[in-house]
């Protein structure tokens, strides 16, 4: 009988990343996925650091597992990723259970570590070098970017990927433990970066989307002595065969070069929508935060992005409450929400993380009950900002990928005919609609006729040619439909 498997996963686009790919490379060993992880004989758990939260929920989850563990000493549990890296032996002191912990940059041995544990009983650890502890060259070997083969049944979605082109970060922003749990910045081959992205495309995939710490940090330098930049390398995977969108996260402010605003611009599958979090609208906090940037030169960047990239979306990461942020410093975040015109903004209370410059220099000094506060207060003003884009969106023709049922629907029962279908448009703004479910995996127009803050709401204008197209929506549809099919009661087509 096929070993089960279970994998619970926190954290960024990264880490969705990094476990389908695990899920991936333990199904050709046989492993069949499931659901519920008292089930598995292999429970893993890829985690994240980057939050004090997102650290506790794993813990929790971990001893939740413990007696399970005891009456079944047979099943093999693993804490795989930035905890694991960060934590290290603490994982196996603070939950003993754990079989396994691997690093963000060991994931290619844990099918090996699996079969020690099988084999011996005794815990395994697998670690990246410390940065503090070894020369570059010797952490960045320490830390491989882990790219085995893709398997298009694993992806939340057939048509759309995630794509690695870079691993680590070498920005060390004094909040952020990044650079320590996924080790140095380094940059993949652009050949291997385009070869990947033909066979997703050869697979059926219509949107991928490059992932990077510092995304518009990219650089290889090639043999020939010249060095591919982001730019270089979008024009590179521009004209794969099948290819309809391609979208890249996230960028740092500093990094932003007309280069890759024109590429952008001129490359029609490149979407233009660009996440680039700010963090604070304060030059004193960023400064603190060693961001390199002052709220001048960000605003500046904005415009140049806008100039450059007519119709361009842009989205923003804040952190409120970091050290030292007083009412007046808060106010300026305030009045860069209300300002920016940012598509949406995640907001996070700061989170004091041992291990990097923020912690150790400066004191944890803002009430946690003002975090929250100022949270929240952030929150509502991108709300108002983003109604107001998406209520100035009424009327408008947009281009929506098709994703699938909308939440509503999933929780319907199945029927026939027409559902509730979610999509995003190029610039990434979230769409809902009525729609055949056969329509997944399509690219469809759709006008705008109502909105919220966070949802835009349509009626479709071009299904007619895109449904009775058979042929290819059954070659396409084949992985979708084997996921919502028995759930939806699609027609077999
Ligand atoms: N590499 C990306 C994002 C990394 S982490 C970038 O540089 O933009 C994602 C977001 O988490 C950050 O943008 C920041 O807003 C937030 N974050 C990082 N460290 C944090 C901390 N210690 N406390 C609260 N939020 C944090
Ligand atoms: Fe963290 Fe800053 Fe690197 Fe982003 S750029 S991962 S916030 S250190
Ligand atoms: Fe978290 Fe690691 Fe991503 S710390 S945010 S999962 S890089």
């Amino acid at each position: 009988m096929a070993k089960k498997l279970y994998i619970e996963t926190v954290g960024c686009q990264m880490n969705v990343l990094d476990s389908e790919l695990v899920v991936g490379s333990l199904r050709r060993q046989g492993y069949e996925l499931i659901h519920e992880a008292t089930e598995a004989d292999v429970i893993l758990f890829n985690t994240c650091s980057v939050r004090q939260h997102a650290e506790d929920k794993i813990y929790s989850a971990l001893g939740r597992l413990r007696s399970h563990k005891q009456r079944h000493p047979g099943k093999i549990v693993g804490v795989l990723g930035c905890m694991a890296q960060k934590d290290q032996e603490l994982i196996r002191r603070r939950a003993p259970h754990v079989d396994i912990v691997c690093g963000t940059g060991q994931l290619a041995r844990l099918p090996e570590l699996i079969a020690e544990v099988e084999k011996t009983g005794r815990p395994q650890l697998a670690l990246s070098l410390d940065r503090q502890e070894a020369s570059r060259l010797d952490v960045e070997r320490s830390f491989a970017s882990y790219d085995p083969l893709r398997e298009p049944s694993m992806r939340p979605s057939p048509y759309q990927a995630y794509v690695r082109i870079m691993i680590g970060c070498d920005k060390f922003c004094t909040y952020c433990i990044v650079p320590q749990v996924r080790g140095p910045e380094q940059s993949r081959p652009p050949e291997h970066i385009a070869a990947e992205v033909r066979q997703l495309a050869g697979e059926g995939c219509k949107e991928v989307t490059l992932l990077g710490q510092t995304v518009n940090s990219y650089k290889h330098d090639r043999a020939d002595g010249r060095r591919e930049r982001l730019a270089d390398l979008l024009a590179r995977i521009h004209d794969t065969a099948g290819i309809e969108r391609i979208k890249f996260i996230t960028n740092f402010p500093r990094d932003m070069s007309d280069d890759l605003l024109d590429a952008v611009r001129e490359l029609p599958k490149v979407c233009p929508y660009l996440h680039v979090p700010v963090q604070s609208g304060c030059n004193e906090v960023l400064k603190r935060m060693k961001r390199l940037y002052t709220v001048e030169y960000y605003r500046d960047m904005l415009a140049r992005c806008r100039e450059r990239v007519p119709g361009v979306a842009i989205s923003s990461d804040f952190i409120v409450g970091f050290c030292g942020e007083s009412e007046a410093s808060f106010a300026r975040s305030c009045d860069l929400v209300a300002t920016a015109g940012f598509k949406n903004s995640f907001i996070f209370k700061y989170s004091p993380r041992p291990g990097t410059k923020g912690d150790e220099l400066y004191a944890d000094d803002v009430p946690e009950e003002v975090k929250k506060r100022r949270n929240n207060e952030l929150l509502a003003i991108q709300n108002k900002v983003s109604l107001a884009d998406h209520l100035s969106r009424i009327g408008e023709v947009v281009e929506v990928l098709v994703e699938g049922p909308s939440k509503t629907a999933l929780k319907q029962e199945p029927g026939h005919g027409p559902i509730q279908l979610t999509g995003r448009t190029r610039t990434d703004h979230i769409v809902v609609f009525e729609g055949n479910p056969r329509l997944t995996g399509n690219t469809v127009s759709v006008r705008v006729a109502e909105a919220t803050a966070f949802t835009l709401f349509g009626i479709v204008e071009t299904s007619e040619q895109v449904v009775h197209d058979h042929a290819s929506v059954a070659q396409t549809l084949a992985p979708a439909q084997a996921k919502y099919g028995q759930r939806l009661g699609l027609p077999v087509l």
